[in-house]
């Protein structure tokens, strides 16, 4: 979507986009803090981020509490208990020059008012780059360990971390001496081996995989399933602790000390050294030997051997004056792109990479840096043939900064994203709103087929006994099954079906059985079948109500792809997902008549506005005249709904109660793809019958009543529950209100109860309800 100048924004559109805005960063903040996978680039994060802040600099008045320029970073996530420090973990502030790490000593003597000759002694340390810990000991027992936060409190991930295992979180702390209560803390990480391992096996297997191993790391501790971290190969070093706040030792040198004879790993490059020359020589030791010593650490931190200085130096805001981060500068080298591959993801996304001429940065031969998405291409006008910059900042995958324009070869044009997937030539669309094309061709693109072909057994689909998901995948991997009529082949084919006795070890009775529930579901529900095509967003309870809708198969194909040959053209969907712009809006623009010549030359836009579309409220013509800009803006506008909208059938599907304008419109280009519409023909030639949807009944005792279930259901779950009442024609909602007619509650039922009371509803115990209905 184009943005208008936020100096045009009407308040109304303004408030439109922040709310849409607060949205996608939530989003894209979730990804990455809590999945750990982020899905846009840094550079797209920040603009996003801008431009809600400058929208909210325009509107004060819109800023909301929970504003995201209100919050700062991860905050905790609900999977886990919060755990409140002891002693809040802190941050390091940074050094990146020899001069900036001069200036640190020479503060500190200051500060100390040590006589310019002594020099003060500091530990160096590698900076780990993984995610800090903290583990509180008491009486030498391990009672809880968390993760950093926001600080103060952090998430309760006790389970994972002992997974680590004795050699490097004991339970109990070895040797003697250790304070009644310790709060130890280090970083966990992921050897860099380990993690490329890891990564490895997770392509090949389809199974996700990481961006670094700090993410790697990150997400591994932070799993709901303690056995899923105790399969990832993590590690720990200690190097710090929170309370007691005295301390234990006199040194920072004698404290790692301590933490190796309570049985942590200590960082065997940790060293004391003298002066700011002695700093910038460890610094400079372990840049050179960065890149062998199997995990990836990102800077060196110095601190203030002394803890009597440490604790006389304090802190400066949240940072200690004892203490600094040395940083490494980001790894860069120049290449050439040769190529932008296009790799489809499992679901059908698009993922431009660039292919390089190989060449190391910081110890690693790089021959693939991610483009992120189109966007990113275009922006940085990345072209094939261009000397690029690349940087690796801890990421495995490195990403291009910025391309080189004196050194772009004469001939080279801009890169034209393909609209079309690479992997099986099925057209690939950009919905509004996602950063990446995807592959329409689902049921035939191999990148997707696997995942299709799962869901189209499953079982709210076809749901066929004997062809679980490991046979689909042999099937397919031998190259009988490719598509879902391959599947109704099959049990036809007597050399399929012999050589799965001969090669495969199949008795007779199971590829009897095997047959046997194939054949069966050659009649299925047109629910089931609609369901089964795996079209975006039409789920098992959209395709129930397409399939009471249409009642047959026959009318609901020819439906879809008369959708097909009606969808609106880009230029009315970019009007109809303008800020501000409402289906009503739309409706009354599409029945006005574009005037020809402007009306009333001097008066402001949205008064001529009120003139074309009289019935439209002021709000929304602010809004529109917005968009417009000019008379003959609007003129344009006006022309695009009443001759680009949708057509009327896929009006008819948008129209049918519950299913609306976005499964609509996934509906017809669904259909619009003509290999879906290839293997859907194959598919149904195949099958021998399709039934109509059950109907809801209307003559039963609770037919047209609103029901409510609440409590802990004993007699049904609540899926149950729910799908017997649709059937006997009730309607089942969420929340209790004067329209509800019945709450069933089970043991346990609370506010919902309270409120039938209080709106006098009829409350039923589960046997009151099976009474009622017959069951
Ligand atoms: S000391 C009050 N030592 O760096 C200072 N931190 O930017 C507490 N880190 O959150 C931190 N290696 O995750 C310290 N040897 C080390 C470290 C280290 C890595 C991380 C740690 C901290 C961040 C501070």
């Amino acid at each position: 979507m184009t943005e208008s100048p936020v100096a045009d924004l009407s308040r109304e559109a303004a408030e439109a986009e922040l709310a849409r805005l607060a949205r996608a960063l939530a989003r894209h903040d979730a990804l990455y803090y809590q999945g750990d996978a982020p899905e846009i680039s840094d550079a797209d994060y920040d603009a996003l981020r801008r431009r809600h802040a400058d929208i909210e600099a325009r509107f004060p008045e819109l800023v909301k509490p929970d504003s995201p320029s209100q919050r700062v970073g991860a905050g905790i996530s609900e999977a886990f208990a919060e755990v409140r420090h002891g002693v809040p973990m802190l941050s390091l502030d940074n050094a990146f020059s020899d001069d900036e790490v001069r200036d640190f000593a020479a503060r500190i003597a200051r500060f100390l008012k040590l006589p310019g000759e002594e020099l003060i002694a500091f530990v160096a340390e590698p900076k780990i780059d993984g995610l800090s810990a903290s583990l509180l000991y008491v009486d030498g027992v391990l009672e809880v360990g968390a993760t950093r936060g926001d600080g103060r409190s952090g998430e309760d991930v006790t389970a994972n971390l002992r997974t680590l295992g004795e050699a490097r979180i004991p339970s109990r702390l070895k040797g003697s001496g250790w304070p009644a209560r310790v709060e130890v803390r280090g970083e966990v990480y992921a050897p860099t081996d380990a993690f490329t391992a890891f990564n490895a096996a997770a392509e090949a297997e389809g199974r996700r995989s990481y961006a670094n191993p700090r993410n790697f790391a990150a997400g591994s501790l932070r799993q709901k399933n303690p056995a899923i971290t105790a399969g990832r190969p993590l590690n720990f070093f200690a190097y710090a602790w929170g309370e007691p706040a005295e301390g234990f030792s006199e040194t920072q040198a004698g404290a790692l000390e301590k933490l190796a004879e309570w049985g942590f790993p200590t960082n065997p490059r940790s060293v004391r050294v003298e002066g700011a020359e002695g700093l910038l020589q460890v610094y400079r030791a372990l840049e050179a030997d960065r890149a062998t010593l199997g995990y990836d650490i990102d800077g060196v931190v110095y601190k203030v051997d002394r803890l009597d200085l440490q604790a006389r130096l304090g802190f400066v805001a949240r940072s200690p004056r004892w203490a600094i981060a040395h940083k490494f500068p980001a790894q860069q080298a120049t290449t050439v792109l040769e190529g932008i591959d296009i790799q489809v993801g499992r679901t059908g996304s698009l993922t431009p990479v660039a292919r390089l001429a190989p060449v190391t940065v910081g110890g690693v031969v790089v021959r693939n840096a991610t483009l992120h998405n189109e966007d990113e291409i275009a922006r940085k006008d990345v072209r094939i043939g261009d000397t690029v910059v690349l940087q690796r900042a801890g990421d495995v995958i490195p990403q291009i900064v910025a391309v080189v324009p004196e050194r772009r070869p004469a001939d080279a044009l801009p890169f034209a994203f393909p609209t079309h997937c690479p992997a099986c030539g099925s057209e690939a669309v950009r919905e509004e709103g996602e950063a990446r094309r995807r592959c329409t061709g689902g049921l035939i693109c191999p990148a997707q087929i696997v995942e299709r072909l799962k869901h189209f057994v499953g079982r709210k689909a076809f749901d066929i006994e004997g062809l679980g998901e490991k046979q689909l995948v042999a099937f397919h991997e031998r190259g009988w099954i490719r598509e879902p009529a391959d599947i109704f082949r099959l049990a036809r084919d007597k050399e399929q079906l012999t050589a799965l006795r001969a090669e495969d070890g199949y008795g007779e009775t199971s590829v009897a059985n095997l047959v046997a529930g194939i054949e069966a579901r050659r009649t299925i529900a047109l629910e089931r079948l609609i369901f089964a095509l795996g079209i975006r967003e039409i789920g098992e309870q959209t395709s129930l109500l397409l399939a009471r809708e249409f009642e047959t198969w026959d009318s609901f194909d020819a439906a879809g792809r008369e959708a097909a040959a009606g969808l609106p053209s880009a230029a009315w969907t970019a009007l109809a997902n303008a800020p501000g712009v409402s289906a009503r809006m739309l409706a009354l623009m599409a029945e006005a008549t574009p005037p020809e010549a402007d009306p009333w030359l001097d008066a402001p836009l949205d008064q001529k506005i009120a003139l074309a579309l009289p019935t439209l409220a002021a709000p929304a013509r602010r809004a529109l005249a917005g968009l417009a800009g000019d008379w003959d803006g609007l003129r344009r506008l006006l022309v695009i709904a009443r001759d680009e909208g949708p057509s009327e059938t896929l009006g008819r599907i948008a129209g049918v109660s519950g299913v609306g304008p976005v499964a609509a419109r996934a509906v017809a280009e669904f259909f619009h793809e003509p290999h879906n519409r290839t293997v859907v023909e194959a598919l149904v030639a195949e099958l021998s019958g399709v039934l109509p949807a059950a109907r809801p009944q209307t003559d039963t005792p609770v037919a047209g009543k609103t029901v409510v279930f609440t409590g802990s259901l004993e007699r049904f779950t609540r899926d149950e529950a729910r799908a017997r009442a649709e059937a006997l024609g009730a309607k089942v909602s969420g929340s209790v209100s004067r329209k509800t007619d019945y709450l069933v509650a089970g043991p346990g039922a609370g506010s919902k109860l309270a409120e039938a009371h209080k709106h006098g509803v009829t409350v039923l115990s589960e046997d009151d309800w099976l009474t009622l209905t017959g069951g």
